[in-house]
């Protein structure tokens, strides 16, 4: 290897980052900050999408428009009403005029569209409150001061459809009644009407596809949540835009092969059960023709035993697959099982708190929480049941004062056929299944069962399902 192969790559035993830059934490931080401010629903989202870009685009044609075209038609306008209106002074001042100054008046009234009065000389009125957004104030004095020259007054609110101009000529007033349209641009109202109507149809419209278009991820991530908790979805069908069809098409085709398959292992199993048992009734005639020795009680023994752990493997197996699911009042099956329990000698206490109605599969369940609480009765004199049901999960905590299991072997005991310390319980008909049968239907029903320390003492087997 060359000097610079060896210099190129990252040294023996260091990982290559995996692309260029590594995120800086404030990067980090930043993207965390966003993602909170974000929506998190994909219809919230997608309408912001649509929603975002049209007011931004909206506040920069209306503002684009209100600098530019507004202001310019505005000043042009102004500008023609004040030349008009330096056409008259000009009139006024070099030619003698009629008395009543009727000919100019009516010139001005039909030529220029301007109401014309020549009032006595004297002081202009005071200044009126400008308007807040006054931009035909400015635009008008401007062109006033600059084209005219001479004190002047403007009142751009007293009259709402007109404004009116008094100008202090050599040897007189002049009030001069304008309309308001014809100094300045008046329509934009009309402009932002339209352009925030036809906003409010659009985002309409984008509301009603959009809803259209989540629909179907919506049954598509109900039908996998309910797949998930062992519940039917039985009239799911691909919909809505392309991708989404190939996604529930992907989904079902899932579904069908996960369900095949399990069919496929309960056929087997099946099979093999039916084949050992055969074997197992010519093995126990055998003996029976062998007559009753010692060696052959032990035999017999050992053939009773393997039957027995065939049968409830095969049970195991088999699962509760084709029992369907059905709301269930948790409390009341807790109360019965505590209640045959009770029967084999044990105190049991059950507690519940919250909604006591879940849909589940009730034969499965009862078969999953008996396990947990034959193995709590087993091992302990006292048992505790508490349940709760709330946000969306049904807990139910077996605890016993019996002697625990050690937390390295906890997660042992689950796999089939283990049981622990077979001196303990060696006289006990148990085949080392129940823990393993009881995590089967919590995960079948979309949740788990786990062990941890119970107040008690003893061992704390915890069954949490959603619901
Ligand atoms: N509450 C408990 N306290 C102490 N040990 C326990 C408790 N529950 C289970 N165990 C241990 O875990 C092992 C496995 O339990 P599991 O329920 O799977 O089988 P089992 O009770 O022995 O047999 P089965 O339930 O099939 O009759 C048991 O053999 C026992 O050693
Ligand atoms: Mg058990």
């Amino acid at each position: 290897m060359s000097t610079t192969d060896a210099s190129a790559g990252p040294p023996p035993g260091t990982l290559a980052p995996s692309s260029g830059v590594p995120a800086s934490p404030s990067r980090e931080r930043s993207r965390g900050f966003f993602s909170r401010l974000l929506p998190k629903g994909l219809y919230t989202r997608s309408l912001l999408i649509i929603i975002v870009p049209i007011v931004i685009l909206q506040s920069v044609i209306a503002f684009v428009f209100m600098e530019r075209h507004w202001d310019r038609v505005t000043t042009r306008l102004s500008s023609a009403t004040v030349r008009s209106i330096a056409a008259i002074i000009e009139v006024l001042e070099t030619y003698d005029q009629d008395p009543g100054y009727r000919t100019v008046t009516r010139l001005a009234d039909e030529q220029l569209n301007l109401s014309i009065a020549v009032l006595p000389p004297g002081p202009l009125p005071s200044p009126k409150p400008k308007q807040f957004f006054s931009l035909l104030d400015q635009a008008l004095s401007r062109e006033l001061s600059d084209r005219i020259g001479r004190p002047f007054w403007i009142d751009t609110i007293g009259r709402s459809k007109f404004v009116e101009i008094q100008i202090k000529l050599d040897e007189a007033n002049l009030r001069i009644l304008a309309r308001r349209s014809q100094t300045y641009a008046s329509n934009t109202h009309i402009f932002l009407a339209w352009m925030i109507g036809t906003s409010v149809v659009l985002i309409g419209v984008a509301i009603l596809f959009l809803r259209n278009q989540i629909r179907p991820i919506e049954r598509l991530a109900d039908a996998a949540e309910g797949f998930g908790k062992g519940r039917n979805v039985p009239d799911f069908e691909p919909r809505g835009a392309r991708e989404v069809r190939r996604a529930s098409q992907a989904f079902i085709e899932m579904r069908r092969r996960i369900e095949r398959q399990i069919e496929q292992r309960t056929t087997m199993l099946a099979g093999v059960s039916h084949d050992l048992r055969t074997i197992l009734t010519r093995f126990r005639l055998q003996l029976a023709l062998l007559g009753d020795t010692p060696a052959t009680g032990d035999l017999k023994q050992d053939v009773t035993e393997m039957e027995e752990m065939l049968e409830a493997y095969v049970a195991f197996a088999k699962g509760d697959g084709d029992e369907s699911t059905q709301d269930t009042d948790i409390q009341d099956v807790l109360k019965d099982l505590a209640h045959g329990a009770e029967l084999t000698g044990a105190t049991v206490d059950v507690r519940f708190t919250g909604d006591p109605v879940l849909p589940v599969r009730p034969n499965a369940i009862k078969r999953c929480l008996i396990n947990l609480i034959v193995n709590a009765c087993r091992y302990g004199d006292l048992v505790i049941i508490t349940a709760t049901h709330e946000k969306g999960w049904l807990t139910v905590n077996v605890d016993d004062d019996g002697p625990g299991i050690p937390p390295e072997k906890r997660e042992i005991v689950f796999r089939a056929f283990v049981r622990l310390d077979q001196a303990r319980n060696q006289d006990d008909a148990g085949t080392g299944l129940g823990l393993a049968i009881a995590r089967d239907i919590a995960r079948t029903h979309g949740g788990d069962v786990e062990l941890s320390d119970a107040p008690l003492g003893g061992l704390r087997a915890s069954l949490r399902i959603p619901g």
